[in-house]
This record gives structure tokens, sequence and C-alpha cells, in this order.
């Protein structure tokens, strides 16, 4: 059973409750855990450079047009495509799929993320030139990343069965601004290291000759995945957001919080690294490994008490990312197929539990693996590089070919009442300019990854879209 439009949706209690939770979806692992490694991956400054024009001109307005189309349908992702024209219905449906697939993975993550803070607590600060080792031998035991994995789903099923403006809101407002000066302690004492200057220069210092075309789409890939863009998430969001706020303000300070937090994850990173001759691109142990080893340097109480810090810090962060990834799924759920949120809430959650428990033990080299890539890699490989840039893709030719450009106009402008000069500007981005760029971004991406043997994962994912664009119209 749809809810029809009229039925009155569960509203963000307060403005800043608003901006608050789409930033704590925005700001997550993304920014502080894979923001780094990736861009220590992909060459350092000319990755940063990329990423950012992505971010201003595609990740802005994408974020825009999700807010726009969630909260003129007043539907969740499935729902506000199927309202407007059936055949439209693949795209909430490939968002629907990201959300599993990124629930498949990121709660292994945010389960290392709340570990830590317990190891930190048992000692993990006293033996520095062990940390390395110890992260590796953590990720790989098959049996430890599970329990933490399992209760760091509990946490994330305890705030998303609460409803909107009772769990989401409060968990954001408190915890943010904390995460936030924590990271400027990790970046003060970093760059405080000696040898760190060479970090900076690293971030910040661009080299064009190690862009290749993998590099731009990883570029691409970071800029959706930080923002929470390309699979309807923000027009879950936008949904519950009352008619009076302003989208274009709302926007603008969601992209600088994440972005603002990306850089200064880097700026807290890059230096400590270099200062302790980490390679940069040492992959995903890269926080868990450098953080640690910089507070262990500070000493004493005072460095475990930071680090403490962090690990919390980091582990809400997680999860207010999370939960709007469930958000996404359980939304559909309860709107077009009228479960009840509890129902929906620990059916989605048990499917993702499976999928992480693939996902973690292929870290230790266990459990089927598809063209040679554990269940982890993979997951995170469609949606990063295929399924939230192709799904941001397809929301924009939606809203630009589909949607009317007045009935967009009212919905941005509040029907007048606040002015935004670049809604022209918007609009022809969104209509021609970024479904262009994404797909040749894409194609080259595509082509360029099987050089390293990421590409057929990459083409499987294409044949996911194809097949759900097929088969949606019947579902
Ligand atoms: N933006 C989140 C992060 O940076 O960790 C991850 C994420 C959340 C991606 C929600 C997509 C999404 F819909």
């Amino acid at each position: 059973m749809a809810t029809t439009p009229s039925t009155p949706r569960d509203n963000w209690g307060s403005r800043l409750g608003f901006v608050m939770a789409a930033a704590g979806s925005a700001v997550g692992l993304g920014n502080i855990w894979k923001f780094p490694y990736t861009a220590g991956q992909s060459g350092g400054g000319a990755f940063l450079m990329i990423y950012l024009l992505f971010v201003i001109f595609i990740g802005f307005s994408v974020m825009l047009t999700e807010f726009a189309i969630g909260r003129k349908t007043q539907r969740s992702a499935v729902g506000s495509f199927k309202s407007t024209d059936k055949r439209w219905t693949f795209v909430g449906f490939m968002g629907v799929l990201s959300g599993f697939l990124i629930m498949g993975f990121y709660p292994v993550v945010g389960g290392w993320s709340l570990a830590y803070i317990f190891k930190v607590g048992g000692g993990l600060l006293n033996t520095p030139e062990a940390i390395g080792d110890s992260f590796g031998g953590f990720i790989s035991n098959p049996v430890q990343p599970l329990i933490w994995m399992g209760i760091y789903i509990a946490l994330n099923i305890a705030v998303v069965i609460k409803g909107i403006s009772g769990g989401i809101e409060k968990a954001g407002k408190v915890l943010m601004p904390l995460l936030f000066l924590i990271l400027i302690v990790v970046a003060v004492k970093g760059i405080s290291l000696p040898g760190a200057t060479a970090g900076l220069e690293f971030l910040f210092k661009p080299d064009f000759s190690k862009v290749d075309s993998s590099v731009v789409l990883a570029a691409l890939g970071q800029a959706f995945f930080s923002l929470s863009l390309g699979m309807g998430a923000m027009i879950t969001y936008g949904s519950y957001l009352k008619k009076k706020e302003n989208l274009v303000q709302t926007t603008a300070m969601v992209v600088s919080m994440d972005t603002a937090v990306a850089i200064l994850a880097g700026v807290a990173m890059f230096p400590a690294m270099f200062a302790f001759a980490i390679e940069p691109a040492a992959g995903p142990g890269l926080v868990f490994v450098v953080v640690p080893q910089l507070f262990a340097e500070m000493g004493g109480t005072i460095g475990m008490l930071f680090a403490l810090m962090f690990f919390i810090g980091l582990t809400v962060a997680a999860l207010t990312s999370s939960v709007s990834l469930l958000e996404v799924v359980v939304s559909y759920l309860i709107d077009e197929k009228g479960l009840s949120r509890k129902t929906a809430v620990f059916g989605a959650s048990t499917i993702m539990a499976i999928m992480c428990i693939f996902a973690s033990l292929s870290l230790g080299g266990l459990g089927p693996t598809i063209f040679g890539t554990g269940a982890f890699d993979v997951f995170d490989l469609l949606t990063d590089k295929v399924f939230l840039a192709v799904g941001g893709m397809f929301i924009c030719i939606f809203a630009g070919w589909r949607m009317s450009r007045s009935d967009l106009e009212k919905e941005i402008t509040n029907d007048g009442e606040v002015s935004f000069p670049l809604f022209g500007l918007w609009y022809n981005l969104v209509k021609f300019v970024i479904p262009f760029a994404v797909a040749i971004v894409a194609y080259m991406g595509i082509s360029g990854g099987f050089e390293s043997g990421q590409g057929p994962i990459m083409l499987l994912g294409i044949a996911i879209i194809a097949v759900i664009a097929l088969v949606s119209k019947k579902l």
C-alpha cells in the first residue's frame, strides 16, 4: 500500500536539526576513512583538485536536485520517481540496491571504529611499533570484527527504529561538532611533527602526471559517496523537509561542512603519515594506523583520551551516515510495501548483516569471490565506481527532462519567496552538463578499470542497472 502525498509526514523538528541530520548523513566514514586513503592512492593534490571541482559543479547541483525532488513529491527514493513517471522507477530501485550494497560493508568499518574505542582504552597506544600489525591482524581475524559489526548494526537499528525527529536528529546535533573539534586537534598535532610539511605538499601541490581516467572516476565516486548522493538518500531526507525551508542555503551548508571535514581529515592524516614514513597508498587501514600512532606519540593519558574521543566521534559520524543508508531502504519498505517501521528495519538489517559477514570475511581471504574480488571490494566498487554516479546522472536527467522547469523553480524558490539568481545555471548544469560529464567520466573510468582488474566488476554493475531498468516496471 502506497501512502498518498497528502499523508502528513514526520517532519524535522527544527531547521538546524535538518541541516545537521543531512550533514550527518554526508559526513561519515567517507570523509575520514575513505577520503584520505583514496587521495593517498590517487596521487594526492591533483586528486583533491578534481574532487573539489566535482563537489562544486556536480555535487552541489545533484544535492539540490535530490532535495527538490524529495520535497516536491513528498516520497522516498522509489515513490518519488514512481509517482511522477513509472518508467523512471528503476532509478529508485537502483538507490535501494545501493543502500543494501553500501550497508553490506559500511558497518564492517563502523565496527572497526567501535572496536578501536576499546582497543585504545585497553592499551593499544602503549606499543606504538605494533599498531600497524595489530590492525592487519584484527581485520583478518574471522570472528572479532564480526562481533563488533554486529554491535554496530544493533546501534544503527536502535536509532532508525525511533523514527526521524526522535533518533537521528538528536544524535547528529550533539556529536558532529565534537568530531570536528577532535579533528582539529589531530590536525594541529600532525602538523607539529618533524617532517610533516611533506604531507601538506602531497595533499595540496597537484601533480597532474599522476592523473588518469581511473583517478578521475575515483574522484567522482568519492564526491558522490561523501555527499551521500546518487541513491536517493537526500531525496528521502528532503521528503521530510518543511515547505518553508531554504533548499539552496541548506545545500550550501551541507556541502561546505562535508568538504571541510574531508579536507580537515586530509590535513590530519597526511603530515602525520609522512612524519611516520607510512606509504600514502597504504589503503583502508590508514586512519586506524596513523591516528593511534599519532596519539601514542603524544603520550600519556592525554594522548589516550584524545584517541578515545576520536574513535567515539568517528563511530558516531559513521552511525549518522549509515542511519540514512538504512533509511532509504526502510522508507521504501514502509511507503511502497506497507510494512511497519519495525519490520522494515529488522528485515533490512538482517540482510545487511549477512552481506557484512561476507564482506568482513573477505578481508581475511575467506568466502566467495567474483572475478577474483572479495565481497568487501565488490560492494564498494559497484556503488562507489558505478551506481552512485550513474544514479546521480539519472536523477539529473529525470529532473531536467521529466519534471517541468517551472515546478522546479517553484520548489527551489519556495514559490518565489527565496531568491536563487543562479537557477538558470543550475538548471542547465542538471539538464545538459552533468549527465554528459558523468557519462564520459564513467565510460573512461570503466575502460581504464580493465588495467587494474576492476573493469569486469564495473561492467557487471552496468549490467545490473540494465536488468533493474527492464524489470522494475513490474515490481
Ligand atoms: N556520505 C557517507 C560518508 O561519507 O560516509 C556515506 C553515504 C551515506 C553514502 C548515505 C551514500 C548515502 F546515501
